[in-house]
């Protein structure tokens, strides 16, 4: 009797416990993978284009080791590293006008993988059009490098945003490599995921931001949201409406995009539509890249809203203030370098969290089926995409968003 009745009182020790495991269909990121055959449907930011040049650099992007140049006529190039003559990498090669030529036999590839040159060979490579160095479409708008790493015979048109196509006067479009705005590394070393699904969690802004760490934002922030999430056919969105402490109601609304966009209103309220977009993109499975535009007159904009950890930035604290006044990097890096999601106790307020796996999930199977994923522009009529994340005085009454089990 007496063992029975410990036995109930000490359920739930670590004594045995066994660690879960990821959600492997949203959470992988390389070629072959649920996810990363989404996201290689759509154009991804590699680089910013100021820091493209004439020297060739490794990227990693989803899970492929590449090498970014631009040649000597100005032209960006996205190729596999590997000189498919004999194998020696092209991080050695050197531009030229029209390509970039291998150190080892000198053979020249142009930013499409054409081999132009084989200087060894009668005629410089009588059979030279034979072969093709693997390559990648690559594009520039914005400031930023596009790279389109899907199948060839699908690929969209890369998307123009409204926000950043009307502009006001003194204002430009700035891109921005440096990490997100909480702090942290401009490479955050843990999975994409565990970043993208806090974009679906308002709750944990009053708790991590305001109670927990003190007022990082601003103090109407503090405030309990109440929220509302729709499925959107691209997305999902999320509604948090505050009562204002002069009587007014603002609605924030915050967008998760297909595959890897966020258009997060602004934490610091300014109202209207969002005008700083970010795109989540995987160097792997445990490493991430966020590039960031935003349209400002003013270059600096983006470091002056950089979270304060008690008048301070996130690189200055040490490491008891990380552990006093954590932000989003201390809270969503220590979930895991990928989380375990079987692990995870969701409850109503995950409730954005929960619809943007299964929406993962379930357009991943999609596009294994076959299908395309949502949101693809596939006419350059229809590129223009309006952003409708932003923050909002409305009166009470008005909530348009239905929430969509
Ligand atoms: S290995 Fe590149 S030219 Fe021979
Ligand atoms: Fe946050």
């Amino acid at each position: 009797m007496i063992h029975d009745q410990q036995a109930a009182v000490d359920v739930g020790t670590a004594y045995g416990f066994t660690p879960g495991s990821p959600l492997e269909q949203i959470a992988r990121v390389g070629p072959g993978t649920p996810m990363g055959e989404v996201l290689r449907r759509y154009w991804q930011p590699v680089a910013l284009t100021d820091k493209v040049t004439q020297t060739p650099q490794r990227v990693r992007v989803l899970g492929e080791d590449l090498l970014l140049f631009r040649d000597g006529t100005g032209r960006p190039g996205l190729l596999y590293p590997r000189c498919c003559h004999r194998g020696a990498s092209l991080y050695y090669g050197g531009v030229e006008e029209n390509g970039i030529r291998c150190c080892y036999h000198g053979w020249v590839f142009d930013v499409e993988g054409r081999c132009l040159e084989q200087p060894c060979e009668p005629e410089l490579g009588l059979h030279r059009d034979r072969v093709r160095q693997p390559w990648y479409p690559v594009t520039e708008r914005y400031g930023l490098v596009w790279a389109y790493m899907g199948p060839p015979e699908r690929k969209p048109v890369l998307p123009r945003y409204d926000v950043f196509e009307e502009l006001g006067p003194g204002q430009a479009v700035h891109a921005d490599d440096s990490g997100f705005s909480g702090g942290g590394p401009a490479e955050l070393d843990f999975n994409w995921v565990s970043h993208w699904e806090n974009v679906m969690d308002p709750f944990h802004v009053p708790i991590l931001h305001a109670r927990f760490s003190g007022n990082q934002f601003v103090p109407e922030m503090a405030i309990m949201p109440e929220v509302s999430f729709s499925y959107l056919d691209h997305g999902i969105r999320s509604e948090s409406t505050r009562t204002l402490p002069d009587g007014r109601t603002l609605r924030r609304v915050t967008e998760a995009v297909f595959p890897n966009l966020r258009v997060v209103a602004d934490p610091r309220l300014s109202l209207g539509a969002c005008d700083v977009l970010g795109w989540v993109v995987p160097v792997d499975d445990e490493n991430f890249k966020i590039f960031t535009l935003f349209r400002s007159a003013d270059p600096d904009r983006l470091s002056q809203m950089r979270t304060a950890f008690g008048g301070k930035r996130w690189a200055e604290l040490n490491d008891e203030e990380h552990r006093r006044m954590p932000g989003d990097y201390e809270a969503q890096s220590s979930q895991g370098r990928i989380s375990l999601h079987t692990d995870d106790h969701l409850t109503t307020t995950d409730q954005g969290v929960t619809m943007l796996r299964r929406m993962m999930a379930r357009v991943a199977r999609q596009v294994a089926d076959g299908g395309d994923p949502p949101g693809l522009v596939f006419d350059e009529k229809d590129e223009l995409v309006c952003v409708r994340g932003g923050n909002y005085i409305e009166p009470l009454t008005d909530d348009s968003a239905e929430a969509t089990p």
